[in-house]
């Protein structure tokens, strides 16, 4: 018996029985549960009074640190003002003034931003727009959605239907969005491993859309979705020229592109965008996690002008867009927003991120040729090291990396056979360092 089968279920009765938690092994947790009693700038400190670093800025959410004072003022300043407002009919001045930010920051001033509360709602909210956007137009046989193998797009019924990774898919798919298909993930071990960022082999995989495009016809598709990056997916870095090529693909056959920047947006690449990283604009982009710093659930979706004029016919006493969440531009999440950008722009720390990921390159290369590890990929501040599995426990072995880092003090990601890390943006350049050489310790001291 391995020491994971031999956890009893219910061996944690009591305080933490009724959580039933997401994401996440509840047996194993609860068998050895790991609990974080308070956080401040770039550490958690965990309910035994151990410190531990946030080496992926809490889940790619919390670029500045924990309980930021600028941010804290502002949501409780904000909770004496206006704790709540209703979005629908009515509305509060920051949350126009945080769309006009947004659309600003994006470089795409005349365009329009639709908010949710996460990445997940942003991402069906992207689909119902772009579907709902042909058919506005008189084109109401365009409804195919093309997403990618091993993308993620949360864990709406949109979302894990243009996703690609298995696990968040395969025990619902009578729930799915049908009319879906799905591009070939862009990573190749074979060709690309060990890549500093982008890899120069792959561009031609975005050729796969013309063969899709051939095989359901242009007319039938409303949109192609992809991360930029994909985060979740354990940094898969676009090769070279690729997401130009679907850039050009999609405006030759009138489908709409749409960048999911849940992770990407607000400077994890060192650019506000992944589109500006890569410069290639899409036409609905999703953002979340860090627009706030995460300190209070927000989302939403930056929409071509045009698209958004789509909507706006009939009589104008008429709601256009019969979509929206109780919690839209919730005034909390609003006020942390407005103080998060305000940090980011005072303290430059966009260019910060784009300083450090050199810094976090150079280090993380370095642990080629360390134990288990396989493939190390990284672009802007970002980085994942792939490890080879324990034979026949699929998981373990990054489990055990991870737990061996968290002892050390850094609090690591882990996601199947991969560690990622995403260092805060106000992290120092030793910082990084110390995160590398704490995974390096860890690798070393989990057995071959
Ligand atoms: C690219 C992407 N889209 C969507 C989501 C879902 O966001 P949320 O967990 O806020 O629903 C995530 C979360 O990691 C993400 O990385």
């Amino acid at each position: 018996m391995n020491a994971v089968s031999q956890l009893h279920p219910d061996s944690r009765e009591g305080a933490l029985r009724a959580w039933w938690m997401p994401f996440t092994h509840n047996r194993y947790f609860k068998a050895a549960p790991r609990l974080i009693a308070s956080a401040k700038g770039t550490y958690f400190t965990l309910a035994d009074g151990r410190r531990v670093f946030d080496c992926l800025s809490g889940l790619w959410c919390s670029p500045l640190g924990h309980s930021h004072p600028r941010i804290v003022e502002a949501v409780k300043a904000q909770l004496d003002t206006l704790d709540y407002a209703p979005s629908f009919q009515m509305g509060h001045e920051p949350a126009f003034r945080l769309a006009t930010r947004i659309v600003e920051l994006a470089g795409r001033p005349e365009d329009r931003v639709f908010f949710t509360n996460s990445g997940s709602e942003a991402v069906d909210t992207a689909l119902k727009i772009a579907v709902a956007y042909h058919r506005a137009r008189g084109d109401a046989s365009r409804t195919r959605i093309i997403g990618r193998e091993r993308g993620y797009h949360g864990v709406g019924m949109g979302g894990i239907s243009v996703g690609g990774m298995v696990a968040n898919r395969k025990m619902f798919a009578p729930l799915m969005i049908p009319g879906v298909d799905h591009l070939p993930h862009t990573w190749n071990p074979a060709e690309m491993a060990y890549s500093r960022g982008q890899p120069s082999w792959g561009a031609h995989l975005a050729d796969e859309l013309e063969r899709l495009v051939a095989l359901h016809d242009a007319s039938t598709i409303a949109a192609v979705i992809v991360e930029p990056m994909s985060g979740s997916g354990g940094v898969l870095v676009p090769p070279r020229g690729y997401l130009d090529r679907l850039r050009e693909i999609c405006t030759k056959h009138g489908i709409l592109l749409i960048f999911d920047e849940v992770i990407t947006g607000f400077g994890r690449l060192g650019t506000p965008f992944g589109a500006d990283f890569f410069g290639v604009k899409p036409d609905l982009t999703t953002f979340a996690k860090a627009v706030n710093n995460a300190t209070v659930p927000l989302g939403g979706v930056i929409a071509r002008d045009d698209i958004y004029q789509a909507f706006m016919t009939g009589p104008a006493h008429m709601i256009e867009f019969f979509h929206g969440y109780t919690y839209s531009a919730h005034p909390l999440a609003i006020a942390a927003a407005h103080a998060t950008l305000d940090v980011m722009a005072e303290e430059k720390l966009i260019a910060r991120a784009a300083e450090l990921s050199p810094v976090l390159e150079q280090a993380v290369h370095s642990l080629k040729g360390e134990p288990h590890v396989t493939d190390i990929r990284n672009i802007g501040l970002a980085a994942a090291i792939e490890l080879a599995p324990i034979a026949g426990q699929p998981g373990l072995r990054a489990i055990r990396v991870f737990e061996k880092a968290l002892d050390d003090g850094f609090m690591l990601r882990f996601s199947g056979e991969m560690i990622a890390i995403a260092p805060p943006f106000v992290s120092s350049a030793a910082d990084v360092a110390a995160i590398v050489e704490g995974i390096r310790r860890a690798l070393r001291a989990v057995p071959v």
